[in-house]
């Protein structure tokens, strides 16, 4: 029997030949990496693809021949994707858009097409390509001319945040000797701390878009996320959350600027419990930080059951000044971005939202230290 990519050496009636075309450009179709499918002008599903079927998690002899309505009540469809459908329906056939893109529930960025009108003879064809990469090259150039404009502003406001700082020092260091024969001195130096520390924050998260060139030490991962810890331990105790350290045998060393690195913690431990706290005390808060390694790098795990993240937020929440929170300023994730990259390693995260968020920093091994 003559297979279809076969060439056949006789002629062959005008049927067979039309047939082994059409099997041919079919074939074709089938493989594409793009999802497509076609409805004709009655509304009803002449063509899917292998593609578009995986997409949408049914088989398609279950699909083929029904129209949109049929295949919204069919109940192998997840609800998920049918409110998608709807939506890309509406904008399409509604609202006359040819393009729609969507994040789908692992956070892969889709362009869906419509084609239809004369060139169609009254068939819709819909077509779905996965553009993640082009998102996120799209993202990274976007985020870097943000951080380019916010290096502009940021060396003014560092300015003048630092000016009324400094009054407020020398003021308290003339107050001090007060202070002292009232035997309040602690209050004072306890000032004098907070404003070095408001000044030294200042500068990290503002200079953001030349961070001051790491001064790198080397030390052992777990005193420094002990040292962190330290430092969150009464504002978790106000939010109700609980932050474990799961201890590592082998002691991992780092070679890092112990302040941004530092810095670059405290903003994710901190995330994680503002996410707790949105929860309302819905359920008891949790925050595991975990070390793992392999040869080269070493994996610092912050993972939390606070509220979590939509696709939306997750696609943005690097981009400088992104913020769902009210007095937020949203450059916490963006600065880190930038340190851990400086240091050679990557941040990433996994989130879902109602069940938690896990951030995973990677940073080099110190190797033979
Ligand atoms: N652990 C988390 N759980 C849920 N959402 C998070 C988490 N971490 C970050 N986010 C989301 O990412 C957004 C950006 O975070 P980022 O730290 O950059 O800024 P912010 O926390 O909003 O502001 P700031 O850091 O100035 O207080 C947050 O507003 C929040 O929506
Ligand atoms: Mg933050």
């Amino acid at each position: 029997m003559l297979n279809e990519f076969e060439v056949s050496l006789q002629p062959v009636d005008s049927f067979t030949s039309t047939q082994l075309v059409k099997n041919k450009y079919e074939n074709i179709l089938q493989q594409l990496d793009s999802a497509i499918m076609l409805f004709d002008s009655e509304g009803v599903l002449t063509f899917i693809n292998m593609q578009m079927a995986k997409l949408l998690e049914m088989p398609r002899v279950a699909l083929n021949g029904c129209n949109l309505l049929q295949i919204l009540q069919n109940p192998d469809l997840n609800r998920f994707k049918k409110k998608k459908i709807i939506k890309i329906y509406r904008e399409t056939i509604f609202q006359r858009k040819r393009y729609h893109e969507l994040i789908d529930e692992s956070g892969q960025h889709w362009l869906i097409t419509v084609t239809y009108g004369d060139q169609m003879d009254g068939d819709f064809l819909i077509s779905m390509k996965d553009v993640t990469d082009y998102k996120q090259i799209e993202q990274t150039a976007y985020r870097n001319d943000k951080l380019a404009t916010l290096g502009k502003i940021s060396a003014s406001i560092a300015h003048e945040i630092r000016n009324p700082l400094t009054a407020i020092r020398g003021f308290i260091q003339l107050l001090r000797p007060h202070l002292l024969q009232l035997g309040k001195d602690e209050y004072a130096r306890i000032i004098l701390t907070e404003i070095d520390r408001a000044n030294d924050i200042i500068y990290e998260f503002l200079n953001s878009s030349k961070p001051s060139a790491p001064q790198k030490k080397i030390v052992s991962v777990h005193s420094l996320l002990k040292e962190v810890i330290l430092l969150t331990e009464s504002e978790a105790l106000m939010t109700g959350c609980q932050i474990v350290l799961v201890e590592e045998s082998s002691p991992l060393y780092v070679s890092i600027d112990v302040k941004q690195i530092k810095q670059v913690i405290l903003n994710i431990v901190k995330n994680a419990m503002d996410a707790i706290d949105e929860l309302d005390g819905e359920r008891n808060g949790f925050i595991e930080i975990k070390l793992k390694a392999d040869k080269k790098y070493v994996q610092i795990s912050i993972r939390d059951n606070g509220r979590g993240m939509d696709p939306n937020t997750l696609a943005h929440l690097f981009d400088p000044f992104f913020t769902t929170k009210e007095g937020g300023t949203g450059l916490g994730l963006s600065v880190s971005y930038r340190i851990i990259r400086n240091h050679g390693g990557v941040i990433s995260v996994d989130s879902t939202k109602g069940i938690g968020t896990e951030f995973i920093i990677s940073l080099p091994l110190c190797t033979g230290c």
